[in-house]
Formats: C-alpha cells, sequence, structure tokens
C-alpha cells in the first residue's frame, strides 16, 4: 500500500456538472465534490472500496494501531475499505482471516477478511464475531454510522448509540494493549462514552484525519492501550476499574 499523504494525486481541473434538466442543486453540489474529490480519485485508482479508507490509513500512519499479526474487527464495514486497509496492515491471510467485518448491508467478499452480514446491536453479534475471529481481538474499529433521516440531532444520537455499543463491545473483549477506534460526531452526546473508555484505556483523544472532510461534523475518538480486566474472585474475568464493561 501506499503511503498516504492527504489528497495525493490532486486533479487540477475542477469538473463541473451543467446545471442542465431537473437535477437538484444540492445533488449537483455532492456529484461535483465527489468527482472533484482527490480521496475518491485515489481509492479509484488503488482499489480501495471507499474513500473511508484513508481515514484509517492516516490515523494509523499517525498513531500505528495496526501491526502485523494482529487480530481486528470492524464494525459497519460495509463497502470493504476499512477491511481491505486492516488485512492489508496485518497481513491477515485468506485461509486464516484475522479481520472480521460485520455490516447490515453486503460486502463483496475480501481476501484475509471473514464478513457478517448482521445487525451488529443484535444480541448474538458480539459472540459471532469473536468465534469468526477465533478469539480476542486486539483492535477494534468501528467507522458504523446510522442512516441518515434528515434530522441533524436524531442522526447524532443514532450514531453516538451505536459508538456506545461499540465501546462496551471494545471493553469486554479486546485484549489488555488492545485499541479502540469509533466514528463520533461533534456536538454528539458522547461525555459518558468517553469517561468510561478513560477509566479502561491508557490514552483516549479524538482525531480527525485529513480524509475527514472538514466541513463534517464526523470525528474519531481513539482509546488506546486497554487496562485489561481484573479477575474476578471467582477466577473469572469481569469488568475492569469502571462501570460496566
Ligand atoms: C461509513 S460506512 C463504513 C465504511 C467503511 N469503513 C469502509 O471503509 O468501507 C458505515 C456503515 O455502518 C453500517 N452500519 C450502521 N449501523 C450498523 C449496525 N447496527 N450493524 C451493522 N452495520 C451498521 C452501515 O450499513 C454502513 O455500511
Amino acid at each position: 500500500m501506499k503511503d498516504a499523504k492527504a489528497g495525493a494525486g490532486i486533479r487540477q481541473l475542477k469538473t463541473r456538472v451543467k446545471k442542465k434538466g431537473k437535477i437538484k442543486s444540492s445533488s449537483r453540489r455532492w456529484l461535483e465534490r465527489h468527482l472533484n474529490d482527490p480521496y475518491v480519485h485515489r481509492a479509484n485508482a488503488e482499489g480501495m472500496r471507499s474513500r473511508a479508507a484513508y481515514k484509517l490509513i492516516e490515523i494509523n500512519d499517525k498513531y500505528k494501531i495496526l501491526q502485523p499479526g494482529m487480530k481486528v474487527v470492524d464494525l459497519g464495514a460495509a463497502p470493504g475499505g476499512w477491511c481491505q486497509v486492516a488485512v492489508n496492515i496485518v497481513k491477515s491471510k485468506p485461509e486464516a482471516p484475522s479481520v472480521v467485518g460485520i455490516d447490515y448491508l453486503p460486502v463483496d467478499p475480501i481476501p484475509g477478511a471473514t464478513i457478517l452480514q448482521a445487525n451488529f446491536l443484535d444480541d448474538d453479534a458480539p459472540d459471532r464475531l469473536i468465534e469468526a475471529l477465533g478469539g480476542a481481538p486486539d483492535v477494534v474499529l468501528s467507522d458504523m454510522a446510522a442512516p441518515t433521516t434528515g434530522h441533524r440531532r436524531t442522526d447524532h444520537l443514532r450514531t453516538m448509540h451505536l459508538c456506545e455499543t461499540a465501546a462496551d463491545f471494545a471493553v469486554s473483549v479486546l485484549k489488555p494493549g488492545g485499541h479502540f477506534l469509533a466514528k463520533t460526531f461533534q456536538g454528539g452526546a458522547e461525555g459518558e462514552v468517553l469517561t468510561m473508555l478513560k477509566q479502561h484505556f491508557a490514552s483516549v483523544h479524538h482525531v480527525k484525519p485529513p480524509a475527514s472532510r472538514a466541513e463534517s461534523v464526523e470525528l474519531y475518538i481513539l482509546a488506546r492501550n486497554f487496562k485489561g480486566r481484573k479477575a474476578a474472585p471467582g477466577g473469572e474475568e469481569a469488568a475492569g476499574e469502571g462501570p460496566e464493561a
């Protein structure tokens, strides 16, 4: 995979969408932005399923959360860009995948990744993910976003719920020393999830990679170096130094 410098391969000529026909101005603006987006061009040229792939590449270039040999869970995997990046960096083998993704949308097969087509909020999803992975993950990624309703506050709350559920999952399954990266929104009601993560990880902060559009309220929470779960008196693993895991 090539080095991910932001905007590498920027096209100099701007493509404009003509005003002919019945295309709405908001749709025209979206199309123009898409056609002129250097990350979209780069994704097409490099065989990446999504421009979102470059967000993970940029975050990983800086924080090195993915390393060869790691086991990775990718929540909200479709169309598969983050899985492609993870497979490549952890060197997951097609005959023994160490990357497992989940999405309720279909994902075309990715050699080196196991994909579950299911809702992560289903009760059995956590067990199915760990079974497919064959053990505890080193990294839990979540780029899950709720389908937009057009009502900004509702969209924020629904995506924050996904982020909180992903955080609870990470804390209940990660190996000690593991990392958690999840999409959130500026202005999201994230106080509680941040507090919980700070109790369980050595370092927690927000990241906004260059590939995340400046005008977007999207942000990522990066929690590194999971402190682990304390052994319960009965010998079983239990939640660590904070609220329920
Ligand atoms: C921004 S996209 C992920 C893009 C992906 N990281 C990539 O690089 O291709 C967000 C995804 O989250 C998925 N999603 C949202 N809620 C989900 C849920 N409850 N269970 C599974 N997937 C979910 C959506 O279907 C969507 O495909």
